[in-house]
């Protein structure tokens, strides 16, 4: 395989061994890696920082671009290599491969219609598509005309779109007519319309057809994918970028109600999520790697296209979801593509073992070599039933902590290299430098005793994000102020005596649903904009599948009363607000809210009754409204 092997550490030992030399030396150590790759000038200063403007460059002045990386270098040995493998939502429909030399050929075609539709270098591009072959050329072909890609997974709603659209002024929405999942269609381009109607800085709409359904089109700004090719040559030099041009905007929730739009550049970013891939996975010329994530979030960037694809892997896209056409869906694909590598989350673990056994023990899972888990703490159980039933015990777990903010894997395992530890993330990566920090603030030393904290990382990575799009003050407030000259990362853990680090969860307001990241601002915003709520407050809670699920209590205004329409039209507009993801698995109407005397909102406490443990809510005297807690538990209990 294309992969020099001076990327992949292959001991223990060598961890330790890197590891140590990423600390002494980080620069060296990069560069010796950045030089990996392909590069059209090389840099002239490994790093720059200064973690309280906060400023972070890396490859200064160095020149590429990532799709050669991805695509070009590897024509010579791996052209006829399949790079993506296609699993379509219905069984019977056919499966796609397709090679490197043919993925070359296509994003460089489709990089032709942006060019002839007016993007260019810089130009912000919205992709609001299914899991089709098609949502991974979009992407590259924006990579390779040196537009950012700002990609709104295909759940949200037109709301969420048009937000994301206006904030980064994107110039270009890519969409499809219409995605399957499961047994349903779901009308994207009807969703894209209602977002459009108050997006002015979309000039084009280009709408790929995934079924075959009459389509409504607007004259002079709609236009088919197909159509467009037609018009365009297929070669397409890639764009020159900085190191430090921006490759990508995502976006993710925030304490506040406006999502954040994490900047990711070029350069760091894929040195950082192409090591990590070829670390923690460790994949070999021949494996069939498969991530189950949805590009839409940043586990698809960095392990379904751009990892993989720099270290010329098979990579495995699904458009369906696990439970069709029945709960061994995942397995059965495992079985008919002879899948190595297999990264999920640990709700969909948790979802599957719910159901019995027969759906996995009916296919055959020997070719399984490597399972990651990704997206929140994977709890005990869960962890044991994806090693017994999917891994046969034969199979490391890799447990993969990150976040959209740092790009790549930052504590993991390497697989089949580390030691594993159920529910552990255990170590931190080369480059990784963590610091767990107390309550006032300090550094907790690393003695061999365990001790929990909060997460923060004290120097920087490459594939770190650079900002917060148009927002570089919420960029320093939200990661850099809590803890000076620290990165915070908003997450509590544990670390062991041996210096195993265990994910506790979000200490702020946070809440990882089924893996997603949902701040609870907007979704506190959305369900506020009901004309008889008065107030609201969203806790998580815990829940056997989703891992946590989310809690409303609501107060309406005088002389309004619950009822089951009112409870249906709140999860309506959470629904059409932000999208289904984000609608509360339970809605608890109360005279009044726990506040303080300054009048915050103490989610503590509702957290705690959501939670059932209501003989440890604290000192509750200081309340500005004491008595609504005792109601407040009567209202939870009916
Ligand atoms: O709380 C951590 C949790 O997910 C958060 C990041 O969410 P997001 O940006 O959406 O990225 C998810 C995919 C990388 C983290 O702050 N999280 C992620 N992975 C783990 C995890 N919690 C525990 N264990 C993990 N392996």
């Amino acid at each position: 395989m294309h992969i020099p092997q001076n990327l992949q550490i292959k001991s223990f030992a060598e961890y330790k061994q890197w590891y140590k030399q990423s600390v002494e030396n980080p620069e060296k150590f990069w560069d010796e890696i950045a030089n990996q790759f392909l590069w059209k000038k090389k840099w002239n200063k490994t790093l720059e920082y200064d973690f309280n403007t906060p400023k972070v460059s890396w490859f200064k002045g160095g020149k590429l671009n990532i799709t050669e990386n991805c695509l070009d270098r590897h024509l010579e040995k791996l052209g006829n290599k399949t790079a993506i493998i296609w699993e379509p939502n219905d069984p019977d429909e056919e499966t796609r491969h397709i090679t490197y030399r043919q993925l070359y050929v296509k994003v460089s075609h489709f990089a032709n219609v942006l060019k002839n539709n007016g993007i260019k270098k810089g130009d912000r591009v919205c992709l609001y598509m299914p899991m089709i072959p098609e949502l991974a050329i979009a992407m590259l072909a924006c990579a390779r005309v040196g537009a950012v890609h700002s990609i709104v997974f295909a759940g949200f709603s037109s709301t969420a779109i048009a937000s994301r659209i206006n904030d980064s002024e994107c110039k270009m929405l890519i969409t499809a007519n219409e995605v399957y999942r499961g047994n349903k269609r779901v009308n994207l381009k009807e969703m894209c319309d209602e977002a459009l109607k108050q997006t002015p800085s979309i000039e084009t709409v280009i709408v790929y057809r995934r079924t075959v359904e009459p389509t409504p089109m607007k004259s002079n700004r709609d236009k088919f994918w197909f159509d467009e090719l037609q018009k365009v040559s297929k070669d397409c030099a890639a764009e020159e970028m900085d190191a430090e041009d921006l490759l990508f905007i995502l976006y993710t929730s925030g304490s506040t109600g406006k999502p954040k739009g994490m900047v990711h550049t070029t350069g760091g970013y894929m040195v950082g999520s192409t090591f990590t891939f070829q670390n923690v996975f460790q994949p070999n010329e021949n494996d069939i790697y498969w991530c189950t994530a949805d590009i839409g979030w940043i586990t698809g960037h960095s392990y379904i296209i751009y990892g993989p694809l720099c270290a010329g892997a098979t990579t495995v896209m699904f458009e369906g979801i696990p439970s069709y056409p029945d709960y061994g869906r995942f397995w059965e694909i495992c079985d008919k593509l002879n899948v190595t590598h297999f990264y999920t989350a640990p709700t969909a673990i948790r979802a599957l073992a719910k159901h019995p056994l027969d759906y996995v023990k009916k296919h055959n899972l020997q070719s399984l070599k490597i399972l990651g888990s990704v997206g929140e703490p994977i709890n005990e159980e869960a962890w044991h039933w994806y090693n017994d039933h999917i891994g046969n015990g034969n199979c490391p777990i890799v447990d993969t902590w990150w976040q959209t903010e740092t790009g790549a894997i930052m504590i993991s395992p390497l697989a089949g290299i580390t030691p594993t530890r159920p529910t552990f993330a255990t170590l931190p990566l080369p480059g990784v430098q963590l610091a767990l920090m107390d309550e006032n603030g300090i550094e907790i030393e690393q003695k061999p005793i365990q001790a929990e904290g909060r997460l923060a990382i004290k120097f920087p990575w490459p594939s770190m994000a650079r900002s917060v799009y148009n927002d570089h003050e919420r960029y320093k407030n939200v990661y850099f102020s809590q803890f000076k000259g620290k990165y915070f990362t908003g997450d509590g853990a544990y670390r062991d005596a041996t210096g195993n680090y265990r994910i506790t969860g979000r200490v702020d307001d946070v809440v990882i649903v089924s893996g997603h990241n949902l701040g609870t601002a907007p979704i506190e915003n959305a369900i506020n904009e009901h004309e008889l709520v008065a107030e609201s407050a969203i806790v998580g809670f815990p829940h056997e599948v989703k891992g946590t699920a989310l809690c409303a209590y609501i107060t309406l205004h005088e002389g309004h009363n619950e009822s089951d329409k009112l409870t249906s039209e709140i999860k309506k507009l959470v629904a059409d607000t932000i999208g289904p993801i984000a609608k509360p698995d339970k809605i608890i109407f109360v005279g009044g809210l726990p506040k303080t005397r300054s009048g915050k909102i103490m989610r503590r406490i509702l957290r705690k009754i959501a939670s059932n443990e209501t003989d440890a809510l604290g000192d509750i005297s200081t309340l500005l409204n004491p008595d609504v807690v005792d109601e407040i538990i009567v209202a939870f209990g009916k």
